[in-house]
């Protein structure tokens, strides 16, 4: 099929310059193989048969009862879905499969090293260690159906193991991206309550075996500074026998899991019958304020959802071997690695390492070695593996059925790469919208039924009715050509229950701006507000533009811009900071600090560092800033807010526009001077989000 090209621009400037692409359609190939064919979908699931329609997904668990209530609205808007129903998401993970799948893998393992052997993990296999895992922290680390357990974990097959373990005994898991400090950490075990962390040694990353065990030490020091004690630290080993951290175990704290499984040999524990609307998890993500949320998600509606997504969106069948490449440290991980795919008894690929380690070969390599035909990840890893090998997928001897893209919108130029050359025009790709809250998919193209169209999101999947409102909640429609704030209409089983803790917080960032009326409990009163600006086009299709809050969008994960500005304030000689994206070519969007500093300081490159230092203690290197900019002052309104719209307009060479009623129009030159150097530079006419950063009233 003929692809129109546009214009090159910059990878990562997107939206404004964009045109409508051309549709593309999937091939007959794959249509022919595809779960879910039957356009009837849409008619069955929608408005007029909700909440009934999500029966369907429900059917493709096994309950020990079924729900009396669909959805029970009398919390509004804490949604409650399947109530009275009883499940368990273990053993739907895998002790159902056992019958037919048990010899089948379950999880295939790729070592970052390429000298160490591949591991596979049949379902039977699973299902032993999960058990015997189980047995240890109910019987060793004393956890019940309810406690909070903290997980800093990498991505080993031990990650999948612990968290099954933990819903088989009903024990609600909250993993934290191991790339995450340990001070994020602590944060994390403190805000959930956890009294058990479970780690690891070492792993690889980027061709270094990673002292990671250090960082337990740190969160354990920081849980207890707020308030939270955390009596055993369990420790997983990389290599079972050996231990790679230069920190020694804690007497009567630290435990090797290894050296206490013995004690659990053949141990087999019985699955906890769960409410469906009992938590599974806690899936912390950034926010306005400086405080990471705790996404409370529930077992059956989460369940449910991410098994119906995964099989006709991403079209996984058993038979499959799907990889997606993301971290189970983040929602996608946790939806589209571990709970979506096992519950359907696919084998689901586990990397541990960097895309591109050793070479830019290498994702292929494994693709090929592995027979991989179903291919998941963000358009950053896109970027990346694009500029490292542009031609290196066409050596390979693989072939994807099905691809995705998922986590920030992906360029036009970039989505025709990822599909020529990394699916050899063979395979359907699906642009998948949602977030940490939603639990799955929002919007999408079903695979076999729509075309797809480069740097679109597509129409809603089956069951979720979002709709555009402007700032007075009037709606945008189709082809207006007019981005809005992007809701959705009614509740979905995916979705989160409420913020850990934190009722308020909840209603206030998801449901107060469009609420037409408090007291209702009536859900059509409460739009969901996602957070993303958005705009329809003619066909129904959606553009996803970025997020509307103080939240940057990093390589797909998101970090709060005022938990950057925190840890930079720790800083002792630094009185103010702000922080802004700038377009980056591989991550998309990267965070610019810019820090002024109390009197009598002067500006050094050891306060640069030392902002860097901060930002990767307290929350990880993912946050590391891309520059540091010392001002001597911030450009501020009069009544003494930083205009970071204009700080975001320097650091991306746009338009600063009008700074005539600031309190201090005369500073803004010397910073543009700082940033940009003498003279006048072109202008760009940078991407929607960053246009309006912080353009709030
Ligand atoms: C953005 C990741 C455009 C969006 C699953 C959202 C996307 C935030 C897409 C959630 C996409 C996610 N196209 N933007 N396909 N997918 N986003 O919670 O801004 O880490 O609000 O969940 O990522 O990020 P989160």
């Amino acid at each position: 099929m003929a692809k129109k090209k546009s214009a090159e621009v910059s990878e990562a400037q997107i939206a404004v310059h964009w045109q409508e692409e051309e549709l593309i359609h999937p091939s007959p190939q794959f249509v022919s193989q595809a779960n879910m064919t039957d356009p009837g979908i849409y008619e069955r699931f929608s408005l007029d048969n909700f909440p009934e329609c999500f029966k369907e997904y429900a059917d493709l668990l096994t309950w020990y009862q079924y729900w009396d209530t669909m959805l029970d609205t009398s919390d509004a808007p804490c949604w409650k879905w399947f109530v009275g129903g009883l499940i368990n998401a273990c053993y739907n993970c895998v002790d159902r499969h056992l019958d037919k799948y048990k010899n089948k893998a379950a999880i295939l393992f790729v070592p970052e090293p390429e000298d160490e052997p591949h591991a596979a993990v049949t379902y039977q296999e699973l299902y032993v260690r999960v058990n015997e895992f189980a047995a240890l922290l109910r019987d060793f680390a004393g956890l019940e159906k309810g406690d909070r357990v903290t997980l800093h974990m990498p991505m080993v097959p031990e990650l999948p193991v612990t968290m099954l373990a933990c819903a088989r005994l009903g024990v609600i898991h909250s993993e934290v991206f191991g790339g995450f400090s340990g001070q994020s950490c602590g944060e994390r075990v403190a805000d959930s309550g956890s009294r058990v962390l479970i780690t690891i040694d070492a792993y690889h990353r980027n061709g270094k075996l990673i002292d990671h065990k250090v960082n337990a030490d740190l969160a354990v020091e920081a849980a207890r500074k707020s308030g939270q004690i955390v009596d055993k630290v369990l420790v997983w080993s990389r290599y079972p026998g050996q231990y790679h951290s230069a920190s020694p175990p804690v007497e009567g704290r630290d435990f090797m899991i290894n050296d206490v499984l013995a004690d659990y040999a053949g141990a087999r524990v019985d699955p906890v019958r769960m409410a469906a609307e009992d938590p599974l998890f806690l899936m912390y993500t950034s926010g306005t304020t400086g405080r990471p949320k705790g996404c409370q998600h529930s077992t059956g509606g989460y369940l449910a959802y991410v098994a119906g997504t995964s099989k006709y969106i991403e079209d996984i069948h058993p038979e499959d071997v799907y990889w997606c490449m993301a971290d189970i440290g983040w929602i996608t991980g946790h939806s589209y690695i571990v709970y979506g795919p096992l519950a359907l008894a696919a084998t689901t690929v586990m990397y541990e390492g960097v895309p591109t380690y050793p070479d830019a070969g290498r994702a292929w390599r494994i693709a090929e070695r592995l027979d991989v035909n179903i291919f998941h990840t963000a358009p950053t890893t896109v970027r990346m593996l694009r500029k490292a090998g542009p031609d290196e997928p066409a050596k390979y001897d693989y072939h994807f059925k099905h691809m995705t893209t998922v986590g920030e919108p992906i360029e036009p130029e970039v989505w025709r790469w990822y599909y020529d050359v990394v699916g050899k025009g063979e395979a359907a790709i699906v642009d998948t919208w949602w977030q940490t809250e939603t639990g799955g998919f929002l919007c999408s193209t079903l695979p076999a039924l729509q075309p797809m169209k480069p740097g679109s999101t597509g129409p809603a999947v089956p069951g979720i009715h979002p709709v555009i409102y402007d700032e007075n909640g009037e709606e945008l429609g189709a082809g207006t050509g007019k981005a809005g704030n992007i809701c959705i209409r009614n509740p979905w089983p995916g979705a989160f229950q409420t913020i850990w803790g934190d009722r308020e917080r909840y209603v206030d960032t998801y449901y107060a701006k469009y609420c037409r009326d408090k007291d209702s409990k009536d859900w059509r009163d409460w739009p969901y507000l996602t957070g993303d600006a958005a705009l329809l086009a003619e066909d129904g299709y959606y553009r996803i533009l970025g997020r509307i809050d103080d939240v940057i969008n990093v390589a797909g994960h998101r970090l709060g811009t005022k938990e950057l500005e925190s840890a930079a304030l720790t800083v002792e000689e630094i009185a103010e900071a702000a922080v802004v994206p700038v377009v980056d070519e591989i991550k998309g969007r990267a965070p610019d600090m810019y820090i002024s500093l109390k009197p009598g300081f002067e500006a050094s490159k050891e306060t640069e560092t030392r902002v860097v230092k901060a930002i990767e203690e307290m929350i990880g290197k993912i946050a590391r800033p891309k520059h540091v900019h010392v001002v001597p002052d911030m450009p501020k309104t009069r009544s003494g807010k930083i205009m970071r719209r204009v700080l975001a307009a320097i650091s991306n060479t746009m338009d600063i526009g009008d700074v005539s009623t600031l309190a201090n129009p005369d500073v803004v030159e010397g910073i543009r001077v700082l940033v940009q150097g003498e003279g006048k530079v072109a202008l760009k006419k940078g991407p929607e989000d960053i246009a309006r950063f912080g353009d709030e009233g």
